[in-house]
């Protein structure tokens, strides 16, 4: 077209059908018919908790949906991440979604521990912190939406909290070492840390914090299996060889062990060469 006197400049006519195969840009007002409201999510809430609403003001799965259905596609795993979880509104509409579309949207909800308030029914029924709240959300959520659609998605969560490094500060100088600080060196590892902070902080490390993990005993010893031999990992000592066989004999990716897995430098090097011989592509690291 030329415009209306046919001198304009020339303009492309688009039919509403071929529009709406470019989808249209959403309208940035967000109603509460189309999105929901707060007293929605409230709702939502009692239904969830036996007719109490343990979160002041929670937002709506519906107002969450529609913001995902704008952000996220079915087709690509997507993770959503909610750094403001609270009761976990978010995690709740991810899975309802997924299981309307088959989407695999994953979800990383970042809530403060803070405390519920004393006089609360939240404190009462034993929500000591908001992130209480949320983790039970999303358990009733997760049943819910199983219960309704039958759907096969992934229900499940995994509850990290922020603590710091497992390893100790070793970096002394000589005159601030003494005898005690010398005993305390027979291990890097802080005392107060068990195999899954090992074994979390290595998932971490490489991008595998979501895949599945699996805990086998092999002749007594505790053997870690993350997304079948991405990564297997041993944190026990004096790990004998036929065990270190074993797990080599499964051709991990990665293999993680701690430095007193080996009862001496001898033992060390015997695993490496043992690696070397049955699964010479896998990389060994020791904590
Ligand atoms: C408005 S609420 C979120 C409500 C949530 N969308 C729902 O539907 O339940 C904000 C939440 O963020 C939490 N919060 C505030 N500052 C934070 C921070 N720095 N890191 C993590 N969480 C935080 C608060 O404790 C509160 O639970």
């Amino acid at each position: 077209m030329f415009g209306k006197t046919g001198e304009g400049r020339p303009q492309l006519k688009v039919f509403y059908n071929e529009k709406r195969r470019f989808g249209s840009v959403e309208n940035t007002w967000f109603d509460g018919e189309k999105c929901g409201t707060a007293t929605q999510g409230t709702k939502e809430q009692q239904k969830l908790f036996d007719g109490i609403s343990y979160f002041d003001i929670p937002k709506s799965t519906k107002l969450l949906k529609k913001i995902l259905v704008l952000s996220s596609s079915p087709k690509t795993d997507d993770i959503i991440l909610d750094f403001f979880s609270g009761s976990a509104t978010t995690a709740h509409a991810v899975m309802q979604l997924n299981a309307e579309d088959g989407g695999n949207r994953q979800y990383i909800m970042v809530q403060l521990p803070e405390p519920t308030d004393e006089k609360s029914e939240a404190y009462k029924a034993g929500y000591k912190n908001i992130c209480e709240i949320g983790k039970e959300r999303i358990r009733r959520a997760a049943k819910k939406i199983k219960e309704e659609t039958g759907a096969d998605i992934d229900y499940g969560f995994r509850v990290f909290r922020v603590d710091s490094s497992n390893m100790k500060d070793v970096y002394y100088t000589p005159d601030k070492l003494g005898q005690e600080e010398l005993f305390d060196l027979a291990s890097n590892i802080k005392e107060d840390r068990t195999d899954e902070d090992l074994l979390i902080q290595v998932m971490l490390e490489l991008g595998l914090v979501s895949l599945p993990m699996e805990t086998k005993q092999i002749e007594g010893k505790t053997v870690h299996y993350v997304a079948g031999n991405s990564l297997i990992a041993c944190f026990d000592e004096d790990i004998p060889e036929s065990v270190i066989k074993k797990i080599a004999e499964d051709k991990p990716l990665r293999v993680v062990f701690r430095d007193s897995s080996f009862k001496d430098d001898s033992a060390r090097i015997n695993v490496e060469e043992l690696f070397k011989m049955l699964s010479p592509a896998t990389e060994i690291q020791v904590l």
